[in-house]
């Protein structure tokens, strides 16, 4: 009997606090509401351009750099260049359009660069497409903007992303020692590698 009584209190134990975490869940922040390009309402239009406009910004630098470095040291000076480079160029792209820019992926290289929350559930069900079938979004955040832009991966990017046979053993020894984590193989010309993303608090 006093087991039966003990092993009721112990189920009502549970279902309270599952009935708890159930509420805090409900009271989780601002109701994220997601739109294409196309769909993004009026009223986002413009922080939706100015994020373009930054992602642009960012990849008129940055490739450049990158192709220049590939051409004069080949892929392992490269990666260098892209170890000091990039992180750098985004952050500053940002600083200078007044909002929050980086870049995120589902396989990460340099763990600096996790997916912001509001993002993380784009990552996840996008990873492993094509880039040609995902979108970029507008998420309207409650006092900020979201916005998200797909980074596609070219032949170019395959020699420090591709698989084990692309990648040339000074590459995969300078990976092993810079990026002991690295998850960012395996890709194919057309793979989605990543995201741009940018976040503008609303004025
Ligand atoms: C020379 C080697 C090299 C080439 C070529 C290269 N990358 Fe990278 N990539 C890196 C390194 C190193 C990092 C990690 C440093 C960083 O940018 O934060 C990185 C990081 C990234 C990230 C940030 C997400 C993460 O995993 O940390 C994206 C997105 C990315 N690369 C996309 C590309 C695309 C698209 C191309 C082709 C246009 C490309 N890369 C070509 C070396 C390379």
């Amino acid at each position: 009997m006093r087991a039966l009584t003990l092993t009721f209190a112990f189920a009502s134990a549970l279902f309270f606090t599952a009935a708890c975490v159930h509420q805090e869940a409900n009271q989780a922040p601002a109701p994220v509401k997601s739109y294409s390009f196309e769909e993004t309402p009026a009223e986002l239009v413009g922080y939706r351009d100015r994020a373009k406009g930054a992602f642009e910004a960012v990849g008129k630098r940055l490739i450049p750099r990158l192709t220049g470095a590939l051409a004069e040291g080949g892929p392992a000076a490269a990666v260098k260049v892209c170890r000091e480079v990039a992180q750098p160029l985004t952050d500053e792209a940002g600083k200078e359009v007044g909002f929050a820019v980086g870049r995120t992926s589902h396989k990460l290289r340099n763990p600096a660069n996790a997916s912001r929350d509001w993002i993380k559930q784009l990552v996840q069900d996008s990873a492993g497409r094509k880039g040609a079938e995902v979108k970029p979004m507008v998420f309207d955040l409650g006092d900020r903007v979201g916005v998200a832009s797909p980074i596609v991966a070219v032949e170019m990017c395959l020699q420090c992303h591709g698989t084990d046979e692309q990648l040339k053993p000074e590459v995969k020894q300078i990976l092993a020692e810079q990026y002991p984590d690295d998850q960012a193989r395996g890709f194919a010309s057309g793979d989605l590698r990543g995201w741009f993303w940018a976040e503008l608090p609303k004025k």
